[in-house]
C-alpha cells in the first residue's frame, strides 16, 4: 500500500497549479502567496485543506444564507439534475421550477413588483436593470432618457455595465473608458456624511444630491437611479437614516425617475425584512437580487419589475421587443435550489431570526464604542459593520501605511473567524443560521482580535 500524501505536500502542489492556471476575481499573486484551499463546510464552519475550521462570519461572500452542507439543497439540484438538467426559457419555451420561482417571489417582495428575469447572478442582474430602464423609456417614446445615477462607495459588479454603475474607482479605473451615461453622488454615510445645510436632516440634505444632479443633468435625461439600500462589499456596511430612502423615492416620483433597488447584497432577509427598503415604507421600480436567493449552492440573480414595466415590456410590437437574453436565464437547477432554500427560509422564520440576533449582535459589539479606535458599531439584521479609527474624537481615518484592516483581518483569521475587512470596517454577514451560542463567538472574536491589533 502507497504512504498517503502529506496535506503540506497536497497543498503545495496544488497552489503552485493554482497559481499557474487560475485567474482569480481582483486577481493579483501578492494577495495570493498561502491561499485558503477550503474543502469542506458544516453549518456555520468552514475547513481548509489543513484539515482547520473556521467561523464563516461574512456567510462567505454574503450569499450563503443556510450555511453549509444543506441537504435538502442538494436533494433539489440532484432531483432536478436527474429530471431535466437544462431547458431554454427564450420566448416561446420554458421550464416548472422557473414558473413557481417567479409566483414564489411575487408573494415574497414589495407588492408592486409584478415579474421577474432570472440570471446567473448580480453583474448581469444590474445589467439587465440598467438595460430595461433605458428601454422602458424609449418604449414611451423618450429614448433620451438614458442617464444612471448612482452613489459613490456601491459595489454594483464588474460587467462593462455594472462595473460603471459602481461607485469604487478601482473596479474601473484600469480598464479603460467607461460606459457612457453613469454618473455618481455622495452616499448618505450618516457617520461621515457633512453638508453645510441646517433646513433639513443630513440625510435628507444627502437624497437630495440626487434632485441636484437631475436638475443639472436634466431630468429628460435621466432614466434611472440604482442604489443598495444598505452600501455592503462598496461601502463597508453603510446604512441610512430612516427619511433618507422616502425622500429619494419622492425626488424619483417629481423627475420620472426609476428608482431600481440592488438588494444583491440585502435580498430574502438578511437585514431582518424580506427586502431592505420595507424598513422605510418604500417600493422600488425594478429590484435586484442574487446570492441568497440559492444561499450559493447554484448561480442564480435576477430583476423584478413593476407592473408598470411589464405592461410597457408586453405591449411594443414585437420587433421593438426587449431584446435581452442569456442562455442560462432561469436555468431549471438554480431555480430548483432558490424554490427549496426560499422554503427553508419561510418554515424556520431565517427573517425574522435574523432581525432577532442581528439585534443580539448589536448589543454584544455596541460596548466596543467605548473603545478608543471603534468609531462606529453599525448593523441592521444580521449585517454589521465596526468601523475603526486612529481617532474617536475626530473620526480620523487610520493612515494606509498602517495596513490595519489587514492586520485585523489577520488577526480574526489567526483567532478562528473568516471574514472582510474593507476600509478598516469589519464587515460582519454571518448565514441566517447561526446559532445564538456560535453568534456570542464571533462577537467575542471581533472583541479580542481589536484588542489584540490596537493595543488596548
Ligand atoms: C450589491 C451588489 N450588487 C451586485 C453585485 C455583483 O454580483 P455578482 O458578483 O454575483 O456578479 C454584488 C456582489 O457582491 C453586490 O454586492
Amino acid at each position: 500500500m502507497q504512504a498517503p500524501v502529506p496535506q503540506h505536500h497536497k497543498k503545495s502542489a496544488l497552489v503552485l497549479q493554482d497559481r499557474s492556471h487560475l485567474i482569480h476575481p481582483q486577481h493579483h499573486p501578492s494577495e495570493h502567496l498561502d491561499p485558503q484551499i477550503w474543502v469542506s463546510g458544516k453549518g456555520v464552519m468552514l475547513t481548509n485543506i489543513e484539515g482547520k475550521s473556521y467561523l464563516d462570519g461574512l456567510s462567505s461572500m454574503w450569499n450563503v444564507y443556510l450555511g453549509h452542507g444543506r441537504q435538502e439543497l442538494v436533494d433539489a439540484a440532484a432531483g432536478q439534475l436527474k429530471t431535466l438538467a437544462f431547458a431554454t426559457a427564450y420566448a416561446g419555451s420554458t421550464n416548472q421550477p422557473a414558473i413557481e420561482l417567479a409566483g414564489t417571489l411575487k408573494r415574497l417582495v414589495y407588492p408592486n413588483i409584478e415579474a421577474f428575469y432570472f440570471t446567473l447572478g448580480g453583474s448581469d442582474a444590474t445589467d439587465t436593470s440598467v438595460r430595461t430602464a433605458r428601454f422602458y423609456w424609449g418604449a414611451k417614446g423618450r429614448p433620451e432618457k438614458f442617464k444612471i445615477i448612482a452613489r459613490k462607495l456601491s459595489y454594483h459588479g464588474s460587467t462593462i455595465g455594472a462595473a460603471a454603475a459602481t461607485g469604487v474607482e478601482e473596479f474601473s479605473a484600469v480598464f479603460g473608458p467607461r460606459a457612457n451615461g453613469f454618473l455618481h453622488i455622495d452616499s448618505p454615510y450618516p457617520y461621515r456624511f457633512a453638508t453645510t445645510r441646517t433646513d433639513v436632516s443630513p440625510s435628507v440634505a444627502a437624497a437630495d444630491l440626487l434632485e441636484e444632479a437631475i436638475l443639472r443633468e436634466g431630468p429628460e435625461t435621466v432614466a434611472a437611479f440604482i442604489a443598495e439600500p444598505v452600501q455592503g462589499g462598496g461601502g463597508g456596511v453603510i446604512i441610512p437614516q430612516p427619511d433618507y430612502f422616502p425622500r429619494i423615492r419622492e425626488i424619483c416620483d417629481r423627475y420620472d425617475v426609476l428608482l431600481i433597488s440592488d438588494e444583491v447584497i440585502t435580498g430574502f432577509g438578511r437585514t431582518g425584512r424580506w427586502f431592505a427598503l420595507e424598513h422605510w415604507g418604500v417600493e422600488p421600480d425594478i429590484l435586484q437580487f442574487a446570492k441568497g436567493i440559492t444561499s450559493g449552492y447554484f448561480p442564480l440573480g435576477g430583476v423584478g419589475v413593476s407592473g408598470a414595466i411589464k405592461e410597457v415590456m408586453d405591449s411594443v410590437d414585437a420587433r421593438r421587443r426587449w431584446m435581452h437574453g442569456y442562455t442560462c436565464s432561469a436555468h431549471p437547477v438554480a431555480c430548483a435550489v432558490a424554490l427549496a432554500n426560499l422554503r427553508i427560509l419561510e418554515e424556520e422564520d431565517l427573517v425574522g431570526r435574523s432581525a432577532t440576533l442581528g439585534k443580539r449582535l448589536l448589543e454584544k459589539l455596541q460596548p466596543l464604542q467605548e473603545t478608543p479606535h471603534v468609531g462606529e458599531v453599525r448593523g441592521l439584521g444580521l449585517l454589521a459593520g465596526i468601523e475603526l479609527v486612529a481617532d474617536r474624537a475626530t473620526r480620523e481615518r487610520f493612515p494606509d501605511a498602517a495596513g490595519i484592516g489587514k492586520k485585523v483581518r489577520d488577526e480574526l483569521f489567526s483567532l478562528g473567524l473568516c471574514t472582510r475587512v474593507t476600509d478598516d470596517i469589519i464587515c460582519l454577514a454571518p448565514p441566517l443560521v447561526i446559532s445564538e451560542e456560535e453568534l456570542d463567538r464571533l462577537a467575542d472574536i471581533v472583541r479580542q482580535a481589536i484588542s489584540n491589533t490596537t493595543g488596548i
